[in-house]
């Protein structure tokens, strides 16, 4: 697979800094606008060029496509400790979206089992790309256990265009955007309180390494094509399902992910979320380049009044939001609280935050929660 290699530019401007702080000056803000986008974020191997623009998703559909078997299409499957059985044509209707496990989640209403009302045939239910459980994949959003009035404000936000991707060929914010458009404030409200009412419990298993599976990428998601790890993991996280087959063949909801993250990254992040970034140099206390997470976050980074927890949640989509923030496309109301933390920040440090973050596992509680969360 190709790739481009990690930038290396960003450690002149980090001594920069560090220097500053021993002589007094203070933090300096780095030209964040010029670092590069973290392409692995997006599901991408190369930037966007001029003028790309997202292609359209194209609607549910239980047709066959023109290669596929029907024998194979609408064969009966199981998946593990489930009594519903469904085929690959049930899997991907997301207009009608398969419920493995019903015990996991409250009550499917219409509008997570197919989508706003005024779409009619084109509209997808928000459980077929946040899954049933709402812990989402790394190529959407974990929308488990958020606070309402977040939940509420980032639907206005697609629908004003204040949140964006700040990569235009991003499909699926795309369709994001449509569905916040078309819900009522009474489909939003429910969406909200159904996704609300679950806490988040582990999802992704993060592992320090230095190689990764070689992999491919299908739908904005990596898929492994071998089993070993020869690849260099080159300063990136790359984000994949536990089993191809049950998360992505069958939409297993219990079914989660790994998340391999460059050796390291995870106490450098930690250093990064918990202090901002203080460092002791020659015996003098050096200012950090961000703002602690939990000053706002909430002490377990499991999130505070409208603010929304961000612990043990995929690591592709926090480095995603981040730089999003870093780049101006989410600039909702309360997006500039965002800015200061954000300023400052190299893809170095962006990875590491996103490691240590999403290795918090928050402890499992409340009755109806998704259980064990990964085989
Ligand atoms: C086609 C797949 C898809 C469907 C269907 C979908 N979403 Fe999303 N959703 C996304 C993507 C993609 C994002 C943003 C990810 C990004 O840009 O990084 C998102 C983000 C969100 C967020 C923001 C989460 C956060 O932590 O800020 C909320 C809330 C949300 N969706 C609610 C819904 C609701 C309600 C529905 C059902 C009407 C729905 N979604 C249906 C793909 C989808
Ligand atoms: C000054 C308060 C403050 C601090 C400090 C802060 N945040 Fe935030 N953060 C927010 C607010 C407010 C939002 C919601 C923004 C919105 O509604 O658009 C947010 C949103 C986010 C999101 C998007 C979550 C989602 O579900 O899409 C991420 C990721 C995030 N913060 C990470 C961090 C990290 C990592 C740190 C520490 C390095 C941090 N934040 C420190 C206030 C803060």
């Amino acid at each position: 697979m190709n790739y481009p290699l990690h930038p290396r530019r960003w450690r002149a401007f980090v001594n920069v800094t560090l220097v500053a702080g021993v002589v007094g000056l203070g933090a300096i803000s780095l030209p964040a606008a010029g670092e590069p986008e973290p392409l692995w974020a997006y599901g991408f191997l190369t930037p966007p060029a001029p003028g790309d623009k997202a292609a359209p998703q194209a609607p549910p559909s239980r047709a066959l496509r023109p290669n596929e078997d029907a024998g194979e299409q609408t064969k009966l499957r199981q998946v593990a400790g489930s009594k519903a059985s469904y085929s690959r044509v049930d899997v991907r209707d997301g207009g009608h979206v398969i419920d493995w496990f019903p015990e996991d989640h409250p009550l499917m209403t219409p509008i997570i089992a197919n989508g706003p009302a005024a779409m009619g045939l084109l509209a997808r239910g928000c459980a077929s790309c946040h899954l049933p459980t709402g812990k989402g994949r790394p190529e959407n959003a974990p929308v488990t256990g958020l606070p309402l009035a977040y939940f509420i404000r980032q639907i206005e936000d697609f629908r004003s265009g204040a949140r964006q991707s700040a990569d235009p060929r991003k499909p699926n914010t795309v369709t994001m955007a449509v569905l916040a458009k078309a819900m009522t404030d009474e489909e939003v409200r429910l969406a909200a309180e159904y996704f609300g009412a679950m806490p988040w419990t582990p999802w992704t298993r993060v592992i320090e390494t230095d190689l990764v599976p070689k992999t491919r990428i299908s739908g904005n998601l990596f898929l492994p094509i071998e089993k070993e790890r020869t690849e260099p993991i080159a300063g990136r996280i790359i984000e994949v399902p536990e089993d191809e087959e049950q998360a992505e063949g069958l939409r297993n909801p219990r079914s989660g992910f790994i998340a391999y993250v460059p050796v390291g990254s995870v106490k450098r992040g930690e250093n990064l979320v918990t202090t901002g970034g203080i460092s002791v140099v020659d015996g003098k206390v050096v200012l950090g380049k961000t703002i602690a997470c939990m000053t706002c976050h909430g002490p377990d980074l499991k999130g505070l009044a409208d603010i929304p927890g961000i612990a043990g949640r995929s690591p592709s989509y926090l480095v995603r939001q981040l730089y999003d923030m870093q780049q101006g496309a989410r600039k909702g109301p309360s997006a500039p609280l965002m800015q200061p933390v954000v300023a400052n920040l190299n893809g170095d440090d962006l990875v590491a935050i996103a490691a240590y973050v999403t290795s918090l596992v928050p402890p499992i509680g409340g009755d109806h929660g998704s259980g064990a969360g990964r085989h």
